[in-house]
């Protein structure tokens, strides 16, 4: 994938001196007093700033925070937070610049100012040209970095792009661009992909753009339901799609002809209701009454999971197997995250319940590549291109042809 790098910038020394206006992702949750519940954005996004700050740039960083209404300040929308926040991971005063779209502050080589949320621009979600020629005008160097928010088209994420007078990839988003790439593009094999959540339909054209890659696809959750479906199974009152058994067969099917497999629970765990206290019941997959409700898989699956998951050379996570967040329907899950944890594969994961499932068994540090990136991270499993992406992609060619 070719784009240019604010690293290779950087070490020419070309980024000295200059205005750089860093598009970061720093949307982050927040409780409902404001104050941040979890920072992994924030500390993402810190290595391009300080690649900035260390080249000898005029730094300005923004980012949107949740989805305000564009020319309507309230203070909820504001990213003070986040601006005390990044000050004291840094360890430096980093100063709030509220109607900034005018250039009407300053910034000195060697400071870092955050420009309030991006998304309270007028014009910002519809990418107006006007606006995007005024983002342009601030900056020297525009640096790409909010891989998190690379599937919008919007001002700061593709009309700067497009006007700056460079326009290239932070280091979080290069990062994210090469893991991905090395595990769809020229993956070590098998690669094993998991794909889990309640819905088939949100997920078909991942699945049906994995089944032409992967050599194992496993499916969990509701996801798993409406294969089981497929297979010939009944799966009781437990949540599926029977509309998409079609799309189901056809992606097994799929897979077939290549020579490669969705795996069938063979064993689940099911209740009689939807609820933490509920009584979990381990059966053959065989066996699942009318009123049973599948809530994980079973431990002769989850074993035969993790013991391929052991042998993969490449694994792509999206999606806990079971309802993780009960005891008693999370040892799917679990025996799945300790298998990568412990496999010699080459691990990447992505997805916000991913995520929770990783933080909840402890396995940060053994999965090689853990995105930031929620929608972004799906579509680019879906094969597509992301447009902020791509426009980065045409800047570089456009300068090669100069
Ligand atoms: C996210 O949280 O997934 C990204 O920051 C993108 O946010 P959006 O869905 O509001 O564009
Ligand atoms: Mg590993």
């Amino acid at each position: 994938m070719s784009f240019i790098r604010f690293s290779d910038l950087c070490s020419s020394g070309r980024v000295k001196g200059q205005r750089v206006f860093i598009r970061a992702d720093l949307n982050v949750p927040q409780d409902d007093a404001g104050h941040i519940t979890e920072d992994t954005r924030i500390r993402a996004s810190i290595p391009a700033i300080q690649m900035a700050l260390d080249a000898g740039a005029a730094v300005m960083v923004t980012s949107h925070l949740g989805r305000p209404t564009e020319g309507a300040f309230k203070p909820e929308d504001s990213l003070q937070p986040v601006a005390a926040r990044l000050g004291e991971l840094m360890d430096r005063p980093v100063r709030l610049v509220a109607n900034w779209v005018d250039g009407d502050f300053s910034v000195a080589p060697g400071e870092v100012v955050l420009l309030e949320n991006c998304r309270l621009n007028v014009g910002e979600k519809k990418n107006s040209p006007e606006l995007a020629k005024k983002l342009g005008a601030l900056c020297d160097i525009f640096v790409h970095d909010a891989f998190g928010t690379s599937h919008r088209a919007e001002g700061t994420t593709y009309g700067i792009a497009e006007t700056a007078p460079i326009a290239c990839a932070g280091p979080l988003l290069a990062a994210e661009m090469d893991a991905i790439a090395a595990a769809l593009l020229a993956p070590k094999r098998p690669l094993v992909a998991i794909v889990a959540g309640s819905k088939v339909s949100t997920k078909l054209t991942i699945l049906k753009s994995l089944a032409n890659n992967v050599d194992q696809l496993i499916v969990g959750g509701g996801i798993a339901n409406t294969f089981m479906l497929a297979a010939g199974l009944k799966i009781g009152k437990s949540l599926a799609e029977a509309d998409l058994v079609n799309e189901a067969k056809a992606v097994i099917e799929a897979m077939k002809a290549r020579g490669a497999e969705v795996p069938i629970p063979t064993d689940v765990v099911t209740a009689k209701a939807f609820s933490a206290d509920a009584v979990a019941t381990v059966k053959k997959a065989t066996e699942v009454d009318d009123d049973d409700l599948i809530l994980d898989i079973g431990p002769e699956t989850a074993q035969q999971l993790a013991a391929q998951l052991m042998k993969a050379g490449t694994i792509v996570w999206n999606g806990p197997v079971g309802v993780f967040e009960f005891a008693a329907f999370e040892n799917g899950t679990k025996v799945i995250a300790e298998a990568i944890a412990k496999s010699s594969a080459f691990s990447i994961a992505g997805g916000g319940d991913t995520l929770a499932a990783i933080a909840k068994y402890g396995i940060e540090s053994e999965v090689d590549y853990i995105s930031t990136g929620g929608g972004a991270f799906l579509e680019m499993l879906e094969g597509k291109v992301l447009p902020a992406v791509e426009i980065l992609q045409q800047r570089c060619q456009g300068k090669q042809a100069e």
